[in-house]
């Protein structure tokens, strides 16, 4: 076995020929959705399911994370925290904000948070960013998996309120929760568009690339959120 670090607190490790995606476990001997937890000389890693996780695939596929161990991250769209909880394994000294507006979801999240104080939950509606904003600090990276039709808009107004000069926007673009019928290739080209000029935020798409083989008809994308020097 191996562990090699692909960006801060991201790991591939080798087991038995096959290369698998792990985090550092910040809550040792403590599994969170049952992945499998390994020992390698003196540390715990976590096993990161590229299948469960928008973020861990877009690892996998290669885009630049710009998420660093002392990252203040908002994370819209938590769920019960699965892929929350490798944000949390990569944060050593950095903090997530955890927006998830499902009551049943929320219940399991905060149990996660008791063992993990680097997770801040908060039951809102992403689409409503001044419901929280009393909560939330500037963020470097926004990361969001909401499944909504208008997820380039709730990510603008989020990084309008939170987001860092120059901070970067990490997006999950579900296809079929904008237009089901629709080809997603061309879903997609509209949601690029709206983020780099249909917005008063502007970003720069900085990559972008569909999730498949892990979720069909998502697009991953990394912008940097464009601020007009000369003002
Ligand atoms: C695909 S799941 C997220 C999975 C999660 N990111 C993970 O990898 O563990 C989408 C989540 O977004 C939540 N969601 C959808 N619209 C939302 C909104 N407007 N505000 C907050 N949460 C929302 C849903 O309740 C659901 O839990």
């Amino acid at each position: 076995m191996s562990a090699e670090e692909l960006s801060d607190g991201i790991f591939l490790m080798d087991i038995d020929g096959r290369k698998v995606l792990a985090t550092r476990n910040l809550v040792p001997c403590t599994s969170v959705y049952g992945e499998r937890l390994i020992g390698e000389e003196g540390e715990e890693y976590r096993l990161w399911d590229p299948k469960r996780s928008k973020l861990g695939s877009m690892v996998l596929k290669n885009f630049e994370i710009p998420i660093t161990y002392d990252s203040t991250v908002l994370y819209l769209g938590a769920a019960s925290g699965t892929t929350v909880s490798h944000v949390s394994d990569i944060l050593r000294d950095g903090l997530v904000y955890a927006v998830e507006f499902s009551p049943r979801s929320m219940r399991d999240l905060i149990q996660l948070c008791d063992q993990r104080p680097n997770i801040i939950p908060i039951l809102a509606d992403a689409s409503k960013p001044r419901s929280y904003a009393h909560i939330v600090e500037k963020a470097d990276v926004i990361f969001q998996d909401v499944a909504q039709p208008n997820q380039a808009e709730i990510a603008a107004i989020n990084s309008k309120y939170f987001l860092e000069e120059h901070g970067h926007l990490m997006l999950s673009i579900k296809s079929r929760s904008i237009d089901s019928t629709a080809s997603p290739k061309k879903i997609f080209k509209e949601e690029v568009r709206k983020l780099e000029s249909g917005f008063d935020v502007e970003f720069e798409v900085l990559e972008r690339k569909e999730l498949e083989p892990f979720h069909e008809d998502h697009l991953g994308v990394v912008a940097r959120m464009f601020v007009d020097d000369e003002d």
